[in-house]
């Protein structure tokens, strides 16, 4: 099932003289994680920014187009009902904070006390997500003392506790150190097995490989290419388009340039090694 429709979606901020969202048609179904990738500048921000309704509810500009969420147009949602349906992580987890809070407990119970809901179930809710993502040590801290890894955890935390549908995450792991960005692709992978959709700005092709179901490349408004990550992983076209290959992909099609076979063009380690080895044994070398 569908869970949101664009088509032919331009888009042009106010006091700009060109469109940065060009004619864009995606279909978003239901508890699949999409990978939203390309250059900078590209308008993954804007699309992230549409599909939240931030565009046109807030940013005013020109929206041609249609955005159905759930089959009803982006214009018609009231915005307190589309933010619980669709929760939204930033870039900076600094930004996500919320400054009125001085622990990681009550930050997190933060959106749940606005929504007005009963102090009980606030805090049932809140201890069942920092137990689900492996943060009660954090739970006394001040948000602002926290590492950028914990920040952005207790930022996908502060999310996660509103159970919205849909989860829309532009680059969580820009800022982050290898372990911090191990951490949040495991609350990530924990989302997805929960049923989530999942739009995802990232730029580390490897995650992308291991657990993106489809690739949308953006470049200079326009979706360029979009499908299957196993498709567009396999394509060297995305490359001159802005996406770059994993080194599993780029070993695999740079193998059958030299006319070796190995069954297939492998996108992650696993499938590089498992290819590998049938090869290996088919040629009787193992
Ligand atoms: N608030 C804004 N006002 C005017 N132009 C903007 C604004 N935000 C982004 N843009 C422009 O829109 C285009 C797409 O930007 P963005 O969505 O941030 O791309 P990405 O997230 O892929 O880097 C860029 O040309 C950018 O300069
Ligand atoms: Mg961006």
């Amino acid at each position: 099932m569908s869970s949101i429709t664009i088509r032919n979606l331009s888009y042009q901020y106010p006091i700009s003289e060109s469109d940065a969202l060009k004619n864009v048609n995606v279909t978003i179904e239901k508890g699949k994680l999409y990978a939203l990738v390309g250059a900078n500048g590209g308008g993954k921000t804007t699309l992230c920014n549409v599909i939240r309704g931030f565009i046109p509810h807030f940013y005013k500009g020109d929206l041609r187009g249609e955005v159905l969420i759930e089959g009803k147009d982006i214009r018609e949602w009231e915005m307190g009902e589309l933010s619980q349906k669709i929760g939204y992580v930033f870039q900076n987890p600094f930004t996500q904070i919320s400054g009125v809070k001085d622990n990681v407990f009550e930050e997190i119970a933060f959106g749940l006390e606005n929504l007005g809901m009963d102090i009980e179930r606030i805090k049932e809710k809140v201890n069942n997500v920092i137990q689900m993502l492996e943060i009660d040590y954090l739970r006394d801290k001040n948000p602002f003392e926290l590492s950028g890894g914990q920040k952005q955890r207790v930022a996908l935390a502060s999310i996660i506790v509103m159970e919205p549908d849909v989860l829309v995450i532009d680059e969580p792991t820009s800022q982050l150190d290898p372990k911090g960005t191990e951490e949040v692709f495991k609350i990530i992978e924990m989302m997805k097995n929960k049923g989530k959709t999942i739009i995802l700005v990232e730029h580390k092709i490897e995650l992308i490989a291991e657990y993106a179901d489809h690739i949308i490349l953006m470049k200079d408004g326009e979706v360029v290419m979009q499908g299957e990550t196993k498709q567009i992983l396999t394509d060297e076209r995305a490359i001159e388009l802005g996406c770059s290959l994993p080194q599993y992909s780029m070993f695999g099609l740079e193998m059958r340039k030299r006319n070796l076979d190995l069954g297939g063009i492998p996108v992650t380690e696993q499938e590089a090694l498992a290819f590998v080895k049938t090869w290996l044994e088919k040629e009787g070398k193992a």
